[in-house]
């Protein structure tokens, strides 16, 4: 679980939420500091690999497509929309990392070749049924890595959904199993839960560690990768 450790470390995994890379229009100023904070790692001989998610595009065109045809779009087709708009940022991604990237983006997290030989691997959405969570627990799952890390909106895993219980309180850490309860186990397109159950349940049966916390907080993810104190939730087994 210690990034830190030069010996053994290794590749480390970001789930990018897309939120992040597109709140609306894409951000700029995010994605010029993440280029930094990346490529200041690498320089320091860490490796990454950074997994995309659909942002307010994937949102926007699921949108579009139910106003138009209203209630008869199916599950598969949102999804599909969701899964090119994380195509798209990916590939954004991969553009501002070329020197350091490899140059096709992740589309099949089980059999898509993996360049090892480059220090940042970036991966869009795979196929309908989850969200680019459960690419990154695949990918981290090929890796054989023992953690993880969700770059989101959120500071914390609450006890309780924080909108529904005022008496929701933030965890430094919860058990895979008690996480599982509060999400639900069940992929409903379009849902926003701080991990995606689908790869909760796929983290629980393969013991990855997933950290959730704020991307936009770099100094905080920073603290994180070097094992200093950090603010976020260590989901675990
Ligand atoms: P994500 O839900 O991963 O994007 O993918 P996101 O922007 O990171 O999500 P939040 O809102 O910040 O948490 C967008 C959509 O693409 C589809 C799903 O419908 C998902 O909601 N998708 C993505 C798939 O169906 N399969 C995939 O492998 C990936």
């Amino acid at each position: 679980m210690n990034f830190k450790d030069e010996k053994r470390r290794e590749r480390v995994v970001f789930s990018l939420g897309g939120s992040l890379v597109v709140p609306n229009e894409v951000n700029v100023s995010y994605l010029r500091q993440f280029r930094d904070f990346i490529f200041d790692f690498v320089n320091n001989g860490w490796s990454f690999v950074l997994v995309v998610g659909g942002g307010a595009p994937a949102r926007n065109y699921i949108q579009a497509a139910k106003e138009i045809i209203g209630d008869s779009i199916t599950h598969d087709d949102m999804d599909w929309l969701g899964i090119h708009a994380t195509r798209f940022n990916a590939h954004l991604i991969r553009t501002i990392f070329r020197p350091i990237a490899q140059p096709v983006i992740i589309t099949n997290p089980e059999e898509d070749y993996l360049d090892t030989t480059k220090p940042v691997i970036v991966s869009g959405g795979w196929k309908p049924g989850w969200s680019t969570d459960y690419v990154a627990v695949k990918i981290a799952n090929r890796f054989k890595a023992k953690t993880m890390i969700n770059l989101s909106n959120i500071k914390y895993v609450y006890s309780a959904d924080p909108k529904k219980d005022p008496h929701a309180k933030p965890l430094k850490d919860m058990l895979w199993k008690d996480f599982i309860k509060l999400v639900g186990d069940k992929w409903i397109p379009g849902m926003s839960a701080p991990f995606d159950p689908v790869a909760s349940k796929q983290a629980m049966k393969t013991n990855l560690n997933v950290y959730v916390t704020e991307g936009s907080d770099l100094e905080n993810v920073k603290r994180i990768l070097q094992g200093e104190n950090y603010t976020g939730t260590l989901l675990h087994n």
